[in-house]
């Protein structure tokens, strides 16, 4: 099979890129980082090398608002395009630049996979609950902030097409593991308390974060979700573990794992107003895929990541 895979540099992109190559062709689009910033200070593009370094297949730097950047993916003759690039900050707020990155050129990837015939799985994004009540489902959206809205947008415009092509969106929830270390404040908290853990630092986390819970999913499962996705009917469905944990929960397993017994420090949540306190994806039968890592699973498969990145990344920084 011929594989594009947009946003290849990042997370997501990069672990499906390394999990397909031996057996397909690929090609990787990604802006890559620049000197580029979003109004909230953060970097707009988060790919990065590193997180190609083992990947043989080819690579073009391109935009995704580029019509450079859709003539190579044309050219190549894609069967299958797996869109993970978007501004993926959810706090950005810029709503122009927020929605016209990542819905516009959208459209432009639905039309293109009508024209090659070329299976589109993209990410959608849990996001776009909001604070609605758990289990979140797929038909009772509300969200909270310019990302969000982007993609429950890109969802709402892919259902104008099912009839024409193979277009299936995955709502991913909190996912978590290698490859998220350049997504720098944006990467789980997973890595973060995994981290300060590692420095020797007492971990920090935001007041009550017992009865704060999230659905907290690991990469392997979100990239065999993508894969579950070429064989599934058009439409949205939700990646998550099905299962809401809590970031103490989250700080307790780290503890064990590492070894450590570090005091926490509680901190004020400044986002108190606006903040998710339950996340849990309503897993949905029809769609073939089950989450095969627990949380204490898949931080014990992560661990010797955690400490490599440790070892070699932030001690050398
Ligand atoms: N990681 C999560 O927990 C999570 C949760 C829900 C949804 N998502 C979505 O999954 C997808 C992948 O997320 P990720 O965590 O790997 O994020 P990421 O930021 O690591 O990956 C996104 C990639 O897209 C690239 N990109 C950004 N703008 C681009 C542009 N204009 N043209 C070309 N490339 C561009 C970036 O350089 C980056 O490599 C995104 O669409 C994100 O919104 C992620």
């Amino acid at each position: 099979m011929k594989i594009v895979i947009t946003g290849g540099a990042g997370f997501i992109g990069s672990n499906l890129a390394l999990c397909l190559q031996e057996k397909h062709e690929i090609l990787v689009i990604d802006k890559m980082r620049g000197q580029s910033y979003l109004d909230n200070g953060n970097l707009e593009c988060l790919g990065h090398f590193k997180n190609l370094l083992n990947y043989k297949g080819r690579l073009f730097i391109g935009d995704i608002n580029d019509k450079e950047t859709f003539k190579k993916i044309s050219d190549f003759k894609p069967n299958i395009i797996f869109h993970q690039a978007a501004i993926s900050d959810t706090t950005a707020y810029n709503q122009n630049q927020v929605l016209s990155t990542n819905l516009n050129s959208f459209e432009e990837f639905i039309k293109l996979s009508i024209k090659l015939n070329a299976k589109l799985i993209y990410a959608s994004s849990a996001s776009v609950y909001g604070n609605l009540p758990s289990p979140q489902q797929v038909g009772k959206e509300n969200p909270k902030n310019p990302y969000a809205f982007s993609k429950l947008m890109m969802d709402n415009m892919a259902k104008k097409y099912y009839k024409k092509a193979h277009i299936v969106g995955l709502r991913y929830f909190n996912v978590y593991g290698n490859g998220e270390y350049f997504k720098g404040k944006t990467a789980s908290m997973i890595l973060q308390l995994g981290l300060q853990l590692l420095k020797g630092d007492n971990p920090k986390l935001f007041k009550g974060s017992d009865k704060i819970f999230r659905d907290f999913v690991y990469i392997k499962d979100v990239v065999s979700a993508n894969l579950k996705a070429l064989e599934a009917e058009c439409g949205v469905y939700n990646v998550g573990s099905g299962k809401a944990r809590s970031f103490q929960d989250v700080l307790d397993i780290l503890q064990k794992e590492l070894n450590t017994n570090l005091t926490c420090e509680y901190i004020k949540n400044p986002y108190i107003n606006a903040y998710q306190f339950h996340t849990q994806a309503q897993l949905d039968k029809s769609f073939a895929y089950e989450s095969e890592f627990s949380l204490e699973e898949g931080i014990k498969d992560y661990l010797d990541e955690i400490k490599r990145i440790y070892e070699e990344e932030l001690k050398n920084a």
